[in-house]
């Protein structure tokens, strides 16, 4: 589905470059769902948005299925995006003054389905996260962990492939962060869409079935 071959990024900085990632060989099958570890700054985040086509590698081949992601224009990186991928962050990224089933259909703010279709297909996504009965409620009116299960059916909206989520715990206590992996599972399990995950904390790591191990931008283990 996506294959990485020979990824370097390099950040230019006044104190010389830095090497976020080197020489990333990776291939994600679709349906797997992988993890990602590592300390801090071991190039995850980046190796996340390049996948995204968010950012482009400074070398190397990044294709999704047969389109090259490294060399398409703004453009078509912008249509890529919206068209395959979901993107999960620590910090929800929800809108504060739009309501539960508001944040979810923001991604459909483009030519499309009709709106009947939109209300109920987001309606349909807060059903399968459990918070149909929050549907216009405001973040700061839901928990941390329904402010998370609302960034995750907002990702959902436009059926992704490929869902990147980075460190989508993070800011969860262990509880809670149980229900945000068994929610993905269900979604790569029961939807088949395949998921890169960012993690820091182990009990996260262990619900992918593969792991990859980051440290100096260099791939340990795993892959
Ligand atoms: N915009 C940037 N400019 C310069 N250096 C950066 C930038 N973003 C990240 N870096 C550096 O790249 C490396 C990898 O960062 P990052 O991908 O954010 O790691 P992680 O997500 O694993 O913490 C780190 O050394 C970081 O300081
Ligand atoms: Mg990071």
């Amino acid at each position: 589905m996506l294959t990485l071959k020979n990824v370097t990024k390099t950040y230019r900085h006044s104190d010389g470059d830095v090497y976020a990632l080197r020489d990333i060989d990776l291939t994600i099958g679709a349906g797997d769902f992988i993890t990602v570890t590592g300390g801090s700054g071991s190039g995850k985040t980046t190796l996340l948005l390049c996948m995204a086509g968010l950012m482009r590698p400074t070398s190397g081949t990044i294709t999704f299925g047969d389109r090259k992601i490294e060399t398409a224009t703004d453009k078509e990186l912008s249509a890529y995006r919206s068209k395959h991928i979901g993107f999960v962050m620590q910090s929800f990224a929800l809108i504060p003054y739009l309501t539960a089933i508001e944040n979810v259909m923001l991604p459909l703010a483009v030519p499309g389905a009709g709106r009947t279709d939109q209300v109920s297909a987001a309606t349909d996504l807060l059903q399968l996260v459990g918070l149909e009965n929050r549907r216009n409620h405001l973040p700061r009116e839901l928990s941390a962990g329904q402010q998370q299960r609302v960034a995750v059916a907002r990702a959902m909206i436009n059926e992704p492939s490929l869902i990147l989520a980075d460190e989508p715990t993070g800011n969860l206590d262990p509880a809670l962060s149980g229900e945000i992996m068994q929610l993905f599972t269900e979604i790569n399990k029961q939807r088949g869409v395949t998921i890169v995950m960012v993690t820091h904390s182990p009990a996260a790591a262990a619900y992918g079935n593969r792991n990859i191990r980051l440290a100096e931008g260099r791939i340990l283990a795993g892959a």
